[in-house]
């Protein structure tokens, strides 16, 4: 009798990334909406990110990359925020798309003003939350991990992780 191989099955980061290899290819109007959609129901297990090490700074919010993909043009990263940690005001060179994966972060929105940056409206998100948007460096916001516990969010943008400093953030003064 023959011993049956063991069947692999796809972790949970495993499925996101081949959804998000999916979403990839729906045209570039739809598919920051696409990317969202793929990201939305894997946030929150709390084994998503197991076996993957996403240490926590503690001088600054950290990206920990997850998947780079420079053929088809996008990348896949974990950004890890101590309590208080927060990106700057931004708009986006590319288009984005980001959920919670644990803890929580406000989101604040900016519009422009001349040359900075004012705030609109400020939103919780929970684990579970995804977000997205189009390249747009004029549609602005902050995330910042206002809580006490550490926060995790899951990002993916359209470029490959060697062009993330000077082709994701469009930064604002505030
Ligand atoms: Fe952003």
């Amino acid at each position: 009798m023959n011993a049956l191989a063991p069947i692999a099955v796809p972790t949970p980061l495993a499925r996101l990334l081949a959804d998000v290899a999916d979403a990839a290819r729906v045209p570039l109007a739809a598919r920051d909406r696409a990317m969202a959609a793929a990201l939305a129901p894997y946030l929150g297990d709390p084994g998503l990110l197991e076996g993957r090490d996403c240490p926590c700074n503690p001088d600054r919010y950290t990206r920990h990359l997850l998947h780079n993909d420079p053929a088809s043009g996008y990348a896949v990263v974990a950004i890890v925020w101590a309590p208080g940690q927060m990106s700057p005001v931004h708009g986006h060179r590319t288009w984005c798309a980001f959920g919670v994966q644990r803890g929580w972060l406000t989101e604040t929105f900016f519009r422009p003003d001349g040359d900075i940056a004012l705030p609109t409206t400020c939103l919780a998100r929970r684990p579970g939350d995804v977000c997205h948007a189009p390249a747009d460096p004029r549609a602005i916001h902050r995330l910042a991990n206002l809580g006490t516990q550490e926060a995790v969010s899951v990002h993916v943008y359209g470029v490959a992780f060697d062009r993330f400093g000077d082709g994701v953030n469009h930064v604002w003064a505030a």
